[in-house]
């Protein structure tokens, strides 16, 4: 069986009281079946909280940060690098569509931004939404998030986004594991995770929800 790779996207989304809410209740669910690499990409102002909350109660999973600083420490008012998120987390986010778009991110920013997540030894997730999209050396795990299926509850088929997954890998040698994103449900995720080339899924609104969200884990 593959090793998958469960990763939830919350977004702009919680407060620290609705996130303590969502952590009992997805840490009450059963977990002793489930070998999978679970993943959650809270805001960094709630950090805290699921270290906190995950130390407390059973440590089932990691946890991401949706961003990272393309400097280091020192005069970069508003940002936060990249030891700074390393305390919290073992994973990063890079090149979310929302990023690219809301916050006009080019690939000089992203380049710098791999930099640093490399220097300060965390994973990246590197997302993009077609094979045109470059991908820097070093990057082991993309997620492929076509813009017509992100929140729009309108995914690819599992064909499409496992020949998309395939065509990613064999472009890109270094890319070891490929993840599709863009409106995942329990209904929808064993068809992705079943294929080939699919390694994994990145969840954005269905894992706001803890139920949804270990629904998609048992199912993947
Ligand atoms: P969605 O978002 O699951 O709400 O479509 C996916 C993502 O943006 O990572």
């Amino acid at each position: 069986m593959k090793d998958l790779i469960i990763a939830g996207n919350w977004k702009s989304n919680k407060t620290t009281s609705e996130t303590k809410e969502w952590l009992d209740k997805f840490t009450s669910f059963d977990f002793n079946f489930i070998n999978k690499k679970i993943i959650i990409f809270p805001s960094f102002t709630l950090f805290f909280s699921v270290q906190f909350y995950l130390l407390t109660l059973k440590s089932i999973i990691e946890i991401g940060a949706q961003d990272i600083s393309s400097f280091g420490e020192g005069a970069y008012t508003s940002m936060i690098n990249g030891k700074q998120i390393k305390e919290f987390c073992s994973m990063v986010l890079i090149g979310h569509s929302e990023a690219r778009e809301y916050l006009k991110e080019d690939q000089v920013s992203l380049d710098q931004k791999v930099k640093q997540a490399i220097a300060s030894n965390l994973e990246i997730i590197y997302c993009v939404s077609s094979v045109d999209q470059e991908i820097p050396e070093n990057i082991h795990i993309v997620a492929y998030e076509p813009l017509f299926a992100i929140g729009t509850g309108k995914p690819d088929t599992p064909e499409d986004a496992n020949r998309i997954c395939q065509e990613l890998k064999n472009k890109n040698i270094h890319v070891k594991y490929t993840l599709y994103g863009g409106s995942v449900t329990p209904d929808n995720v064993n068809g992705f995770t079943s294929k080939n080339n699919i390694d994994g899924v990145l969840v954005g609104g269905a894992s706001l929800d803890p139920q949804l969200f270990y629904q998609i884990i048992k199912n993947a």
